[in-house]
């Protein structure tokens, strides 16, 4: 299949673009490389699918005049819009980035799915619209409650992919990540920062009191969920997460102390709003529809993301440290 990967350097998407390759698709990815955090890290994911044949377009989808040559030339079979702006704690200070990339870039992508004929699309979205509601979490929760900007602009693309579902036949499948982790990913979440602070014996941050609980996902199984979503017919909203034992922060703290030998020196700060206190995710659907499951088990997807810290740490110090 000819496969279009949007936000193709960032944390995910990389790593569905590997699978991608190594299934024999002929896959173009597109990125940015902004500066949430060090676009070194970025470069980096990069080049590796570049070496195993990934044709990478360093553009934003903002761009929508190279958008359009892109899919004029390419025929797009498939389209995964994995790229977006993910923080949530930082979409309090600059939502407009949010709209902006989420929304608009959201429209834009779909927008020339219609345009170039494009009937399979997959769009990367979040646990965090589940705030407030009960648990575990089931796609078939209302969610219009949002408690941050990032959880409303995923809302609003979810709901835009509806529409063009409903309107052009576009078969959708909106994927709910649960807070995905391993190998080489995004500093600015709460697992890449705490090995970093374990490591290096530097003071770590827990806003809250370390109680709020999230329902990890490995990020090898996470691509695994979005590959197969692919094959999917009409509209789907699927989450792919842990599905049985959500952990605390101060779990995952305990955890990473006893894998790395470290005591870790943690300093307690306020409790930030547009958290959330706790996610889990029901993942009947995803086993119904794809027979998807996670594989990996928290402790050990923690050892391998402990391992490439360790055998990166040369590459990681030079990184630089953009605190959101
Ligand atoms: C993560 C991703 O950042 C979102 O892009 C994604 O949409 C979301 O998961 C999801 O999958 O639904 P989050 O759960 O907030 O969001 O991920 P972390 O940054 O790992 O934070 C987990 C918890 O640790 C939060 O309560 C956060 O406040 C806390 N945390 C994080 C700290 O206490 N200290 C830190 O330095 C970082």
């Amino acid at each position: 299949m000819n496969i279009l990967v949007t936000g193709s350097s960032g944390f995910i998407a990389s790593s569905v673009v590997k699978n991608l390759l190594n299934c024999g698709n002929n896959v173009h990815g597109i990125d940015d490389h902004n500066d949430y955090y060090d676009p070194e890290l970025k470069k980096y994911r990069a080049n590796l699918n570049i070496a195993l044949g990934l044709a990478f377009h360093k553009e934003s989808i903002l761009n929508k005049e190279f958008l359009r040559k892109l899919f004029r030339d390419s025929k797009f079979d498939s389209v995964l819009h994995l790229a977006a702006m993910a923080g949530v704690r930082y979409s309090q200070q600059r939502p407009e980035l949010y709209i902006d990339t989420n929304v608009t870039g959201t429209l834009n992508i779909l927008e020339l799915c219609k345009e170039f004929g494009v009937k399979k699309y997959a769009l990367a979205s979040t646990s965090s619209l589940y705030a407030g509601e009960p648990l575990p979490y089931v796609e078939t929760l209302a969610v219009n409650n949002p408690w941050s900007p990032y959880a409303a602009s995923k809302k609003s693309a979810e709901v835009l992919s509806y529409s063009y579902q409903h309107l052009y036949q576009i078969d959708v499948s909106i994927l709910r990540f649960f807070t995905v982790f391993g190998p080489a990913g995004r500093p600015d979440m709460s697992i890449y920062r705490f090995i970093d602070g374990a490591l290096n014996g530097e003071e770590v941050e827990v806003y809250g009191d370390g109680s709020q609980a999230r329902d990890f996902t490995f990020i090898e199984d996470i691509a695994e969920g979005v590959c197969r979503s692919v094959k999917l017919s009409g509209y789907n909203i699927i989450n792919l997460g842990g599905g049985k034992n959500p952990k605390t922060i101060l779990d995952l703290i305990s955890t990473i102390e006893l894998k790395t030998g470290k005591k870790m020196m943690v300093k307690f700060k306020p409790f930030i709003d547009s958290d959330m206190k706790v996610t889990w995710a029901d993942i009947t659907k995803a086993k119904t529809l794809m027979n998807w499951y996670p594989k990996e088990s928290f402790e050990s997807g923690i050892e391998k993301t402990i391992d490439w810290h360790e055998n990166n740490s040369e590459f990681i110090a030079k990184l630089k440290n953009i605190k959101r």
